[in-house]
């Protein structure tokens, strides 16, 4: 039998968040039911963040109301404090994520604080959550590369990533939030991490705007990662990291692993209708 490879689905999500123009909420809802029917194990659905930061997740309750839920699937939401975990909790959300990166100026445009005090922002949140038995998932957004810093140092993302799966999250997702990484600078920070974190609880979040986030994905294959970020159809962006592309293509990282060998679970005719209808939501082409 072949290994399984967990895509954690991002569309919804990641995919969204950027696009200047409302996509109705019927219209993500589509989205998330025909995900659903793929055979995803994880989708994050949405963010409960602030809705002057992000207007596109402003209807993030609505969203969660509307989907069918698919025993089968796990439906996962972007919190970046208390409000949003109690917000995510309210709508019936499975899984929460938090967000949190390994550089200042990244932290400081995105979450409006330092790094340092991210994660004591986080820390009640996961009092919270350890209490409701509500698993958390943790992001390093700027992996390699920031927008504003340069690029990273892998011993900063390896403290990052350490803190996060002390707080009690239960997987790192190392966000190559600009698709700047290559596998020469990828290869050191995935060192640095695996000498502080087991291969078992990370994933790989990678953008695709260089064209190298299959490359970047077979790497952390030979490292031992197991799960892999996507976005169908591509679909994204961060609206605080100027430049970044969409997250990489779901139908492609199925590509690579039936390549590879791996299983994914995934319907391959059911995905390529979910894609085109993603793309159908995209305001303009990117
Ligand atoms: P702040 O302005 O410092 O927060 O923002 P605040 O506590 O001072 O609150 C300001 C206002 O926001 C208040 O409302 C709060 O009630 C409200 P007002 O009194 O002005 O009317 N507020 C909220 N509303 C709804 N839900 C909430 C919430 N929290 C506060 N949870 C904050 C700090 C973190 C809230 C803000 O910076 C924010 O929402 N940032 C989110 C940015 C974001 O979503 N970025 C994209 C996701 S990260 C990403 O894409 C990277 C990733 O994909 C991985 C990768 O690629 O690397 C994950
Ligand atoms: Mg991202």
């Amino acid at each position: 039998m072949s290994e399984f490879v967990t895509l954690f689905e991002m569309g919804p999500r990641d995919g969204l968040q950027n696009e200047k123009t409302f996509v109705p909420t019927e219209k993500k809802i589509e989205l998330v039911d025909m995900l659903s029917a793929c055979g995803f194990r994880k989708i994050e659905v949405t963010s409960f963040v602030s809705p002057k930061w992000v207007p596109q997740m402003a209807d993030a309750g609505d969203v969660m109301d509307g989907i069918y839920r698919h025993p089968a699937v796990v439906y996962s939401v972007l919190t970046p404090n208390v409000k949003g975990y109690t917000a995510a909790r309210r709508a019936s959300a499975d899984e929460v994520a938090i967000f949190g990166s390994a550089s200042e100026g990244f932290s400081k445009k995105n979450i409006n604080c330092s790094v340092a005090e991210s994660i004591e922002r986080f820390k009640p949140l996961l009092e919270k959550a350890a209490e409701d038995a509500m698993p958390v998932r943790g992001y390093v957004s700027c992996v390699t590369d920031c927008p504003y810093d340069g690029p990273t140092p892998p011993d900063k993302v390896a403290e990052v990533a350490g803190s996060l799966l002390e707080l009690g999250c239960y997987e790192i997702s190392l966000g190559d939030t600009i698709g700047a990484a290559v596998p020469e600078t990828l290869a050191p920070m995935l060192d640095a991490v695996l000498s502080v974190v087991p291969a078992a609880k990370l994933a790989g979040h990678y953008h695709d705007t260089k064209g190298r986030a299959l490359d970047n994905i077979e790497l952390s294959l030979e490292r031992g990662l197991r799960t892999f970020d996507s976005a169908i159809g591509g679909l994204g962006g961060c609206p605080y990291a100027p430049g970044a592309k969409g997250n990489v293509a779901t139908e492609a990282v199925v590509d690579l692993m039936q390549r590879k060998g791996f299983d994914t679970g995934l319907n391959a005719t059911q995905l390529l209708e979910a894609a085109s209808f993603a793309k159908s939501l995209r305001s303009a082409p990117q």
